[in-house]
């Protein structure tokens, strides 16, 4: 489907939600929770820091924010219960069939993920390249646990399903919404180990800002998703194995033999300044993409696109990885594996998404 019918698929469907509500119907936004700092609990109001991570059920977490119920009827859902740093490629896999499943219903009107903050970002580019659907699809997590003073899961629970049920959220692939803020599952990442405001999408600004007053939106992200996305996960077990490697002074290149002699299919060098890459290591990237790994040049500075910079890069057939954060580039490579091995064609992918 080409951009306009993207855009005619995605005005219909909010034009149905905003005939579901003038007729007095909220919508129905289904909430999947998958554990994280959300659904964490501590020994006293004081913990912050030390508590326990996906322990408190969905049923728990909607007690604590009946006001939701005034934007959408809610059905909540388990999926898992993990502190996501433990997140896997099965989960991700599972996780996106259940989605569009859901979405498939005409009884469900959007779905809110909550999930930890750690690999929040990485899951919601994942379900962005996957889930076929124009519906919306929104994470949210918390900073806090459940059980600290000043929790903030509540309160970003609220937003997200404000924002899921809003006709405004159709269309624009999966959205984070966290400290008020709406944003690109493409470009948001987390920027802060403990705050509150952790989130954020550098250099191209968050979608939108929701609040008490409502949704705001600004902008809409342009890059392929959803249901203009080539990828189709429904019947893998599995996906392409694509190792990050972090460029360093001093880097010699063994961290990259290694991850070819354990089988990586794929390379994400998180390299210096422009995605620059030390002259050890590039010798060893140079070998293994001689050997069919592909390799992906991202940047470890956090904001900015990865461009063109040495004729060695491009002669050895590296991949420039765009705005997208090494995190991010490692979801798309391993997505782009399952239709591709040719550099040039995985290079088209990160042109276009
Ligand atoms: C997690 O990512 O599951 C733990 C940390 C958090 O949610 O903030």
């Amino acid at each position: 489907m080409d951009v306009w019918g993207t855009i005619g698929m995605a005005a219909l469907f909010m034009l149905t939600l905003n005939t579901a509500c003038a007729a007095g119907r909220l919508p129905l936004v289904a909430i999947l929770a998958t554990g994280g700092t959300i659904a964490g609990r501590g020994d006293s109001v004081e913990d912050v820091m030390a508590y326990k991570a996906g322990v408190v059920g969905i049923d728990e977490l909607l007690g604590a924010m009946p006001e939701a119920g005034n934007y959408a009827r809610l059905v909540g859902e388990q999926y898992c219960s993990i502190d996501s740093k433990d997140m896997t490629d099965a989960i991700w896999l599972g996780l996106a069939r259940r989605v569009e499943a859901l979405l498939a219903s005409p009884d469900t009107d959007a779905v809110v993920i909550t999930h930890g903050t750690d690999t929040m970002e990485e899951t919601a580019y994942f379900l962005s390249l996957t889930v076929r659907s124009e519906k919306p699809v929104v994470l949210t997590g918390a900073m806090r646990p459940a059980t600290a003073r000043s929790a903030d899961g509540p309160m970003n629970l609220a937003d997200a399903v404000r924002v899921a049920a809003c006709g405004e959220a159709a269309g624009k692939g999966t959205l984070v919404v966290m400290d008020g803020g709406i944003h690109a599952a493409r470009d948001v990442t987390k920027t802060h180990t403990v705050g509150i405001g952790a989130f954020a999408t550098p250099d191209l600004g968050c979608l939108g800002h929701v609040s008490e007053e409502g949704t705001s939106f600004y902008r809409v992200p342009l890059r392929r998703h959803t249901t203009r996305s080539e990828f189709d996960v429904s019947g893998l077990a599995a996906l392409p194995d694509v190792k990050i490697i972090y460029g360093h002074a001093g880097d010699d290149g063994t961290l990259v033999e290694a991850a070819v002699r354990a089988g990586a299919k794929g390379i994400v060098y998180a390299g210096t300044g422009n995605g620059s890459i030390h002259r050890e290591a590039e010798k060893a990237l140079a070998a293994a993409a001689a050997r069919g790994v592909v390799v992906v040049r991202s940047s470890r500075v956090g904001s900015g696109a990865v461009l063109p910079a040495e004729p060695s890069y491009e002669a050895a057939g590296f991949v420039e990885g765009d705005t997208l954060n090494p995190q991010k580039a490692r979801v798309l490579l391993q997505l782009a594996l399952t239709r591709t091995k040719d550099a040039r064609e995985v290079q088209r992918i990160f042109r276009e998404y």
